[in-house]
């Protein structure tokens, strides 16, 4: 092909070009808390949302069939799922960010630190994510059924059984049994690398490859205990207090996982917004999340406007973290493991 003149062939290829620059931005992936699915609204919205805020296109990735699943499938299943999900789609093959709400970071980490062959992933962005673990058994509520799971799981925690089979009891984290839970849960003391015998310095490698880790915390999260493990901070072993800030923890101090590694390279945000568990306003959305989804950006907060400091009013309903309705199963099978009866008929 001959071009009329050379300076029309420069203007071709500044044209092609200029379209390859804004057509390309890095694309996210979100990854929903328990209970939730990719098609609630409150999801939905969010992750819409981000993408109109951001400029980058956004997918929610599902795990089985969603909330059952996000509930009582292992951790490092679910990761499994989503490493494979990753590795299908051509969309994320030059590399990706994630966006963890609650649970959901888990699976995130699990995903950047064990995923083989996976994509390249740039920034995590965390929303409240239990990241050092979380001290309470999420609630049932109050029916009969819920009182007896409660207390079940609380006596039962770190059984074969309920490991195998309740997704939060991998980061359930109790300062008053941190033997059981070193011995026994199943996913946190190996995603964090808290087994002195077993740390694998490959996690490291690659969380400490991120160009930016975003730690959000919500500072009136009544969901997480405490919820500054959202910053990785967490109790003492032994003890429900102090709360040991992020960088006193041995995890950080003798960089199990590259946290200050990181850090030390200017690349951990530490950031608190109002509101409980997972209630962002589109103003944080806007000022927080959405600029580190935009790419080659100077990362100043934007400006917010008036009537952004609402809560995203469906994303208020994620905060619930409340059981699944058909629970019957799942606990009779439970009383038949641990040979209790119940009085109650239930
Ligand atoms: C460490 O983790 C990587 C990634 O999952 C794995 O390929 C490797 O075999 C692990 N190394 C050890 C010693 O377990
Ligand atoms: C940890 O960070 C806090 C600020 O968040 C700082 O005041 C403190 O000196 C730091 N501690 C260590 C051991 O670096």
């Amino acid at each position: 092909m001959a071009f009329a003149s050379p300076l029309a062939a420069i203007f071709l290829i500044a044209f092609v070009f200029s379209i390859l620059a804004v057509s390309y931005s890095v694309p996210f992936i979100v990854l929903h808390g328990i209970g939730d699915q990719c098609s609630n609204r409150g999801v939905t919205q969010f992750t819409e949302l981000l993408s109109k805020y951001s400029g980058a296109e956004g997918f929610c990735i599902e795990i089985g069939d969603g909330a059952w699943d996000s509930w009582f499938m292992p951790l490092d299943e679910q990761a499994r799922v989503v490493c494979d999900q990753v590795k299908e789609m051509k969309e994320l093959s030059q590399g990706y960010n994630i966006v963890g709400l609650s649970q959901g970071n888990l699976i995130g980490r699990g995903v950047l630190e064990y995923c083989d062959g996976g994509p390249p992933v740039k920034n995590f962005i965390s929303l409240g994510g239990p990241h050092a673990g979380t001290a309470s058994v999420p609630l049932c509520g109050t029916g009969p059924l819920c009182i007896i799971a409660d207390h079940l799981i609380k006596s039962h925690i770190y059984s074969d059984y309920i490991q195998a089979h309740l997704a939060p009891s991998g980061y359930l984290k109790l300062p008053n049994a941190i033997s059981d839970y070193l011995a026994k849960c199943r996913f946190l003391p190996k995603l964090n690398n808290e087994l002195p015998d077993e740390r694998n310095s490959t996690y490291k490698e690659r969380f400490s490859s991120l160009e930016n880790l975003v730690l959000i915390m919500f500072e009136h999260d009544t969901v997480l205990i405490p919820k500054e493990t959202s910053w990785f901070g967490y109790y003492p072993d032994g003890a429900f207090s102090p709360i040991i800030l992020p960088n006193e923890t041995q995890l950080y101090t003798e960089d199990w996982i590259g946290l200050r590694s990181l850090d030390e390279a200017g690349r951990v945000q530490y950031l608190s917004v109002s509101g409980n568990h997972l209630g962002i306003s589109r103003g944080d959305m806007k000022k927080y999340v959405a600029p580190y989804l935009e790419e080659q950006k100077t990362r100043t907060p934007d400006q917010v406007r008036d009537g952004e400091s609402a809560e995203v009013p469906l994303l208020r309903r994620l905060s619930s973290y409340e059981w699944p309705s058909s629970l019957k199963s799942f606990i009779s099978e439970l009383l038949e493991l641990t040979g209790e009866k119940l009085l109650t008929g239930y």
